[in-house]
């Protein structure tokens, strides 16, 4: 159990898609452990769930730094001496700087709850809506110095119906979330992920069977 490659998850509230990630891992389907979750805030419910699981956990509170650098600096003190080899933000709600990119260089994964590159930033639910799109979904992606731009690892799509609230499209991606974060995770730790430039190829894949779909359905 302890062999298997460590794996860091920063968390800013809830933690449902760290707790996805922990339950993948204790059902073997992931190859790898989570061994250190790392929050901004203290009250967030993710550090509550790594205690039930005995993972340790860490709190860097961003406002006790006097700039964006010095905070992630000590992010990657803490991180590093967890150990891990990959780290993942999930639903961790801070802009990183250079500073902690260049310290996991292709090591850093993200979920973003829309298909980047649509709706980037904060609430892209509501984004989504708002826009008036009929399907929507969620995005794994590499981290990079942009916002929500870096390289498309894992996307589904799911309908946006036509009397969804933000609450009620969240809820529907959140499902989606669940499910390809630990896949995405899985390729990694597998060696499967080849990135080039903004492109992410990944061996031994099947190929997705071609599909029209339309929404509405009238
Ligand atoms: C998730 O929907 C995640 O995609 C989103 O925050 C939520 C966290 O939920 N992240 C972003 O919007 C990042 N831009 P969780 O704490 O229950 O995993």
């Amino acid at each position: 159990m302890s062999d298997r490659p460590v794996i860091a998850v920063l968390v800013s509230g809830s933690g449902s898609n760290l707790q996805a990630i922990i339950d993948a891992s204790e059902r073997g389907e992931i190859p790898g452990r989570v061994g250190l979750v790392l929050s901004n805030k203290a009250d967030a419910y993710g550090l509550a769930r790594a205690g039930k699981h005995g993972i340790p956990t860490a709190v860097v509170d961003h406002k006790e730094f006097h700039s964006r650098e010095a905070f992630d600096a000590k992010l990657v003190e803490v991180i590093r001496a967890s150990g891990a080899v990959l780290v993942c933000l999930a639903g961790f709600m801070r802009v990183v700087t250079p500073v902690f990119l260049r310290a996991f260089p292709h090591r850093i994964l993200n979920i973003h709850p829309a298909l980047l590159p649509s709706f980037p930033g904060t609430h892209g639910p509501a984004q989504a809506l708002r826009y008036g799109v009929r399907f929507s979904g969620c995005t794994v992606h590499f981290l990079d110095e942009g916002v929500d731009t870096g390289p498309i690892v894992v996307q589904a799509v799911v309908p946006v119906h036509e009397d969804d609230t933000e609450e009620t499209l969240a809820a529907r991606i959140l499902k989606e979330e669940h499910r390809i974060y630990p896949m995405a995770i899985r390729l990694f730790l597998e060696g499967r992920l080849t990135v080039q430039g903004r492109k992410v190829t990944t061996k031994g894949a099947g190929k997705i069977p071609d599909f029209s779909r339309r929404n509405p359905d009238a």
